[in-house]
């Protein structure tokens, strides 16, 4: 079991609020202010009423299931935890496996504090190149639409970059329905359930600047080759893109003309191996297409632009 690399860069990881992760005495005072004088689960020594042996064993515990970055993730967990029970807990559940994101309950997207429930796709930082691409083609007051939302990180990153957005968003999940509600409400978005563009006010078409889609793009037959965390604690609907992997974009180009304005502009993430086909399925619906990457990220994005009139 590894965190991605992506969350915790080279251990110093950029808290949401642009700190850097606690160091290690840091870490220590914060076991000591949540107050732990009982042991932390099983394994911890009850006789023990120190931090530092408490962060120890955490880590151990972590290392021993497999988390490559235990020491950055024993300061999370221990930042993040409000109690000692809290805290037995989180650390319990990243033993059995849960994502570090699902555990503490939030995700660090383009600097931001994305919250991520249980069962919901886990914001990846590749898709911040994504973002990077929107942002490079947005106006102040552009309407923008988030397909396949997710946690609404997309969406709400975006809202952060550009000035004034008008913000919609969608997902078929319901558990990702909930969880972008809070996210890009609280962004001044809307949300809305349901099969790609049909829940979205009809009074949009026509009318968008920015269509992003981080749809889903694994092939079926892949889905088994994931991480298990993904795997076991993403929901299937969030990966599965059907026997290609390109089913979900292949609906979202086709109705793309439809919702957005003359010259603006549809994004999607896809990977390099799938790229070429992303870039054909989006010609073939009348959009003017381009290929963007960035190696760092492993990202690769397609944009398409309805011809202006
Ligand atoms: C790869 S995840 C991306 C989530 C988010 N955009 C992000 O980048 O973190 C794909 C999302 O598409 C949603 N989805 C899959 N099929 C859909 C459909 N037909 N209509 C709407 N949403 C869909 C899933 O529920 C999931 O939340």
């Amino acid at each position: 079991m590894g965190i991605r690399r992506d969350f915790l860069s080279n251990g110093k990881v950029n808290r949401f609020d642009g700190s850097k992760l606690p160091t290690k005495a840091e870490t220590l005072k914060d076991v000591d202010d949540i107050k732990i004088h009982a042991e932390v689960g099983k394994s911890v020594n009850s006789g023990s009423f120190h931090g530092e042996t408490i962060y120890a064993n955490i880590v151990t515990r972590l290392r021993t299931a497999g988390c490559v970055f235990a020491e950055d993730e024993a300061r999370l967990l221990i930042s993040a935890a409000r109690t000692p029970a809290d805290l037995a807990v989180m650390v319990e559940r990243r033993e059995a496996g849960l994502p570090l994101e699902h555990v503490i309950g939030w995700a660090e997207f383009c600097g931001l504090r994305i919250e991520v429930d249980p069962g919901v796709f886990v914001p990846r930082r590749r898709t911040e190149f994504l973002v990077r691409q929107a942002a490079t083609l947005a106006r102040p007051g552009a309407v923008v639409v988030d397909l396949c939302c997710g946690s609404g990180a997309v969406g709400t990153a975006l809202a952060a970059a550009i000035e004034r957005i008008e913000l919609y968003a969608a997902d078929i999940d319901l558990a990702a329905v909930r969880c972008a509600r809070r996210n890009i409400t609280a962004a001044g978005g809307h949300v809305y359930e349901g099969d790609l563009y049909e829940p979205l006010p009809s009074s949009l078409q026509g009318h968008v600047d920015l269509l992003i889609a981080n749809a889903p793009y694994v092939p079926t037959k892949a889905i088994g080759l994931l991480p298990s965390e993904a795997r076991n604690h993403e929901a299937r609907v969030a990966l599965d893109g059907g026997a290609d992997g390109l089913d979900v974009q292949r609906r979202v180009a086709a109705e793309a003309p439809l919702w957005l304005v003359p010259g603006g502009h549809l994004l999607v993430e896809t990977s390099e191996r799938q790229a070429s086909k992303t870039v054909e399925i989006f010609a073939r619906n009348g959009l003017i297409t381009q290929l963007s990457s960035y190696d760092e990220l492993d990202a690769t994005v397609v944009i398409g632009t309805k011809p202006a009139l």
